[in-house]
């Protein structure tokens, strides 16, 4: 089974993780796939928008946290396709939809910080469990999230790890529509037609206006990374992925 797919259809590309046994938690052969669809569509002239789904009833758990006890004991250095992954979001030009069911993880819902329009389900919920997991947010979420919800929504969610349910999110400007379940993959195909019919050049020159300034996306993502990294050789965070491995065992 192919763990992200990737098709097109007219201007839209769409890029679905497909690993519905663990909640879509994004492995390194998964963000190279990702990484690799949005990169290759951002250069296609053929593509002018890229919906970003999950399959069955959630979005995306995060990171697989068996890798990060991997990098954990090799020293604390995250994969290159995480960086690469990272580099590759900030670097899209092009507009991103994203569909989203269930929940979204991590850095499932800080990839949406990236992303121009968001399909939420009802069902939908947002969180960000980095500090109690021992380590930090990352993606640039701390640069744009305080910009997007103020700094008190951003606290709690990113700091407190306290989810947000899909009107919530829309509340805070990170969603743009709430649609129940069976809708959500049809409305955000629809922006994403919408968008991509669009004049592209117009599009990419308004978006650019909108989303300022790359360098300091880039600057903030190199960072927090540097923080991730150092925190992902600490005790708390290796208890912390341990707690999570281990729990049905221990429960
Ligand atoms: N890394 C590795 N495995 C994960 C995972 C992750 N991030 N998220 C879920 N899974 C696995 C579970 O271990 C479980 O595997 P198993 O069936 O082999 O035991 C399977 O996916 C289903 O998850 P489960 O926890 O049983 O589903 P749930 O509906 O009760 O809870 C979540 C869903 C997403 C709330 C819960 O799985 C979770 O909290 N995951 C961790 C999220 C996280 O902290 N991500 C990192 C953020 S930095």
């Amino acid at each position: 089974m192919d763990l992200v797919t990737v098709s097109d259809e007219g201007a839209v590309r769409t890029i679905r993780m497909n690993r519905p046994e663990k909640k879509n938690a994004l492995t390194t052969a998964m963000y190279d796939l990702i990484a690799a669809g949005i990169d290759g569509a951002r250069k296609s002239p053929a593509l002018n928008c890229i919906l970003i789904a999950g399959c069955t009833h959630d979005f995306c758990a995060g990171n697989d946290i068996a890798d990060f006890v991997k990098f954990s004991v090799q020293g604390g250095t995250l994969g290159a396709p995480i960086i690469r992954f990272l580099d590759v979001l900030a670097h899209c030009d092009k507009p991103l939809v994203a569909a989203v069911q269930g929940h979204a993880v991590g850095i499932g819902t800080t990839m949406l910080f990236h992303c121009d329009y968001v399909v939420a389900s009802t069902q939908a919920k947002f969180s960000t469990p980095f500090v109690s997991l021992g380590v930090v947010p990352e993606a640039a979420s701390t640069l744009i999230a305080p910009k997007m919800m103020g700094h008190a929504r951003a606290f709690s969610l990113l700091v407190m790890g306290r989810p947000l349910l899909a009107e919530d999110a829309k509340a805070a400007g990170l969603v743009n529509m709430v649609v129940p379940p069976d809708a959500v993959d049809r409305e955000a195909m629809k922006a994403a037609q919408e968008i991509a019919a669009l004049p592209p050049h117009g599009v990419l020159a308004a978006r650019k206006l909108l989303r300022g300034s790359r360098d300091q996306v880039l600057t903030r993502m190199h960072e927090e990374n540097a923080i991730f990294q150092a925190r992902l050789r600490t005790e708390e965070a290796r208890h912390a992925f341990e707690a999570f491995l281990t729990r049905k065992k221990s429960a």
